[in-house]
Order: C-alpha cells, then sequence, then structure tokens
C-alpha cells in the first residue's frame, strides 16, 4: 500500500473474483509474495484450522491498520472473532 502498488493484488479491468481481486481464494493472494510463509507453514505438523481453512483476512487488514502486524484487533478480541468467549 506504502507503494501505491494496488495491481499487485486488484485487477484494474475484468473481475475473475470479489473486490476484482487476482485470485479468488485469499491464501493464494497472500501467498503471491508471502511464499516463504507458504512453505514455512506447509512444513508444520500441526496447522490452525483457520489458516488450514484458507483464512487471512479475518485477522489481517491487507490495506493498513493502526496495529502491528496489520492486525484488525489485537489480543484475545482477534480469537473471539470466531472463538466463542467463555465466563471464567
Ligand atoms: C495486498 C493486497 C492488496 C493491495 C496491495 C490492495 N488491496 Fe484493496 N483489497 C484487498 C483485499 C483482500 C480486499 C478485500 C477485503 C475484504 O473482503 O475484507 C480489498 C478490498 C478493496 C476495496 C473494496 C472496499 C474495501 O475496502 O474492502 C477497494 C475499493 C480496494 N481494495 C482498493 C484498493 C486500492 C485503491 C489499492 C491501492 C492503493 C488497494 N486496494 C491495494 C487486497 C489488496
Ligand atoms: C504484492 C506482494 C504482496 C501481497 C500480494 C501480499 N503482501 Fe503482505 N507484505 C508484502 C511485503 C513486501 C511486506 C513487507 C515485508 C515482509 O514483511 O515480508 C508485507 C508484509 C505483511 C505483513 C506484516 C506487516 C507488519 O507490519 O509487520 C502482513 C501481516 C501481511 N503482509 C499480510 C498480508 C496478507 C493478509 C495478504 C493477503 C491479503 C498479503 N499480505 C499479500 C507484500 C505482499
Ligand atoms: C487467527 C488470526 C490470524 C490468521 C488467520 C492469520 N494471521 Fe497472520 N498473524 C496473526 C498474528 C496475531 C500475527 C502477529 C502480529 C504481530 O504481533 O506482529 C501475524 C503475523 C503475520 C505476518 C508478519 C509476521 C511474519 O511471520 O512475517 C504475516 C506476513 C502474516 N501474519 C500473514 C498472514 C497470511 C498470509 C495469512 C493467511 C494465509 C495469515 N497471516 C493468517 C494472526 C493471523
Ligand atoms: C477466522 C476464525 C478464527 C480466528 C480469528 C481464530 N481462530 Fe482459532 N480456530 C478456528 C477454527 C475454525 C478452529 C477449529 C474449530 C475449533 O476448535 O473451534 C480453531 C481452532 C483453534 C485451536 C485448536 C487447534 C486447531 O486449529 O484445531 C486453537 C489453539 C486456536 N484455534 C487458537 C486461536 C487463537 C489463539 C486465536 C487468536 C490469535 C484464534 N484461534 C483465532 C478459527 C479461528
Amino acid at each position: 500500500m506504502s507503494k501505491n502498488a494496488c495491481e499487485e493484488c486488484h485487477i484494474r479491468h475484468g473481475k475473475i473474483a470479489a473486490r476484482a481481486l487476482k485470485e479468488r481464494e485469499e491464501t493464494k493472494l497472500c501467498y503471491l509474495c508471502h511464499t516463504a510463509m507458504a512453505s514455512d507453514i506447509a512444513k508444520l505438523q500441526s496447522q490452525h484450522t483457520a489458516l488450514k481453512d484458507g483464512k487471512c483476512l479475518p485477522c489481517h487488514d491487507p490495506h493498513g491498520s493502526d496495529e502491528k502486524g496489520l492486525l484488525k484487533k489485537t489480543g484475545p478480541e482477534l480469537c473471539f472473532v470466531c472463538h466463542q468467549q467463555h465466563r471464567l
């Protein structure tokens, strides 16, 4: 985003996916550049089901964020987006 490289992820004309994105699946879109991460994760014995389900966007905002790591929320709030919060 800091280089205004919108077309690294979006297609100017035509539309093959929602938001005119280059890839339909979000992991595929992110792994276009995050190739080391893709191969590192593939080697791990155990993977978070969220990743196995092909999710990046529930946790990250690809455009920008006030939080570090482009996160949409921080701390437990990030996890409670999908996991139910139980009273302790
Ligand atoms: C790293 C990849 C990436 C880059 C670079 C990127 N976008 Fe996006 N953009 C996305 C994704 C992924 C979505 C869909 C977000 C969602 O559905 O939660 C999106 C959604 C959008 C939307 C729909 C509205 C919204 O905010 O959800 C607009 C408009 C948009 N992008 C414009 C831009 C512009 C303009 C640029 C360059 C300044 C840009 N994007 C750069 C990945 C990117
Ligand atoms: C066009 C190439 C490209 C694409 C596509 C891309 N990224 Fe990135 N991303 C980068 C670069 C370059 C950096 C900065 C260097 C690095 O950390 O590898 C970065 C950094 C990040 C960071 C770390 C930011 C920080 O402040 O530490 C996150 C999180 C991230 N990307 C998430 C995503 C997600 C989620 C997607 C898919 C929606 C995505 N990226 C798609 C190029 C890309
Ligand atoms: C369940 C939430 C969650 C999901 C899903 C998720 N991430 Fe992250 N990601 C995080 C958190 C938390 C961090 C650490 C941020 C920090 O503290 O800097 C992080 C860090 C990162 C970083 C920067 C650190 C590094 O290892 O280089 C990148 C790049 C990144 N994520 C990309 C992705 C991509 C691509 C996907 C989808 C394949 C994804 N993430 C899915 C929560 C998530
Ligand atoms: C995008 C939705 C989503 C988010 C956000 C999310 N998770 Fe998950 N997580 C899942 C799903 C789906 C499962 C598998 C079903 C279940 O156990 O609820 C799972 C399972 C887990 C498991 C058990 C291992 C596994 O994958 O089966 C742990 C541990 C876990 N999550 C931790 C976290 C933490 C910590 C966070 C916050 C950083 C977080 N999750 C955020 C979707 C998510």
